[in-house]
């Protein structure tokens, strides 16, 4: 049932061109300049004119809910909120129903994702789920939903999930900023048809893993690890972070790559391994600063850089390069090298990679 893999987590990170594809299939069709999700129909009177969009998850869900957020304000212009369903659900937050809350969980039973539902739900919001699992409780308690169609994920590390989570909500971000008037028809359409392009670029972006299998061996004995992005990439470097310490026990922080000297610039010395999310866009001149900082202080540095890069490659240890998209899409491909580094160092320590220690498929308990 891992279809030859050895790992389901090996297998799902390699199933991403296909669960995207089908996360889009019947509801993107970029030729046409048609954009459907059908649980967002009955609703989109309500999203168009919310007030303020809340987003709530756990975990990884949470990660997806901060690349949502600067999806929503860059093409819907809404205020977007992210909030860690445990913190959201006791903070007795203010609330009404000029709010659109949109709940992310891959497996649909986390119990604080499901009680900041209900909380929400009691203020008179509306709720709007972004699940794997179909027939799970939280699409049972909210008004509407979309489903991410990714299959089963069984490895407790999310990946083919996380990634299904950003296609839904960026399909949300550009129907609601087309019909809000915010993003205008010839943008939109320019955007769609690349989004139907990402399951290839994704595709293409896999075939780094012998490099990253190298890298692996190299750094599997480090005590810890930074994860720096900037923009888009800044969620996508928390998200290589909670990888790599969920599966290999290693240590890891993801930081905005400018909050670095703000602290985090303490740490580097020459047994520091930085990886830098550094693929051209509207951030990347500064990020090549930030990396500049880390090289001054010996700190070994990973780089994710956009295919053709030549100015990073020259000042990093390693570069891992993937293919370019809009700086919007970005989460979708740059996250997956990430993925893969983290499984290599995970098997070559030892771990068990589908099932970490204290860690379960679903937190049903708070
Ligand atoms: O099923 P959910 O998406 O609600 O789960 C939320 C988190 O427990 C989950 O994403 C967790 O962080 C993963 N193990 C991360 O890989």
């Amino acid at each position: 049932e891992k279809g030859g893999y050895e790992h389901f987590m090996l297998k799902e990170i390699n199933e991403q061109p296909r669960s995207i594809a089908d996360c889009m299939r019947g509801r993107l069709d970029a030729q046409n300049g048609r954009l459907v999700l059908g649980g967002l129909r009955d609703y989109m009177n309500k999203f168009q004119n919310a007030d303020r969009i809340i987003i709530t998850a756990c975990g990884t869900s949470w990660h997806a809910g901060l690349v949502a957020e600067y999806l929503f304000e860059e093409f819907a212009r809404i205020p977007v909120e992210v909030e860690y369903a445990s913190e959201f659900r006791y903070r007795n937050p203010v609330l009404s129903d000029k709010d659109f809350i949109i709940a992310i969980s891959q497996s649909g039973e986390t119990a604080d994702t499901l009680a900041a539902i209900e909380l929400a739900k009691s203020k008179g919001a509306t709720i709007f789920g972004v699940c794997n699992v179909v027939g799970s409780s939280i699409p049972r308690t909210t008004h509407a939903g979309s489903y991410t169609h990714a299959g089963p994920e069984i490895g407790v590390a999310s990946t083919k999930a996380f990634t299904a989570q950003i296609s839904v909500l960026t399909m949300m971000a550009l129907k609601l900023g087309y019909k809000r008037g915010t993003l205008p028809e010839n943008r939109y359409m320019q955007l769609l048809s690349e989004l139907e392009t990402i399951p290839s670029k994704v595709e293409r972006a896999l075939k780094m893993n012998d490099k990253i299998h190298e890298i692996a061996k190299e750094y599997k004995d480090a005590r810890n690890f930074l994860y720096l992005g900037r923009g888009y990439n800044f969620p996508v470097a928390l998200e290589g972070a909670l990888k790599l310490k969920e599966i290999s026990y290693i240590h890891a922080e993801g930081y905005p790559a400018a909050e670095m000297k703000h602290g985090p610039i303490a740490l580097i010395d020459e047994e520091m391994p930085v990886v830098f999310i550094a693929t051209k866009d509207s951030s990347y001149e500064k990020v090549v600063s930030n990396i500049q900082e880390v090289k001054a202080r010996k700190g070994k540095i990973i780089a994710v850089v956009t295919e053709g890069d030549t100015v990073v490659k020259n000042m990093a240890d390693h570069v891992i390069e993937i293919p370019a998209t809009e700086e919007a899409f970005v989460p979708l491909i740059s996250v997956i090298p990430l993925q893969q580094l983290s499984y290599h160092i995970a098997v070559m320590r030892g771990c068990n990679v589908d099932q970490p220690r204290n860690l379960a498929k679903s937190v049903t308990v708070e």
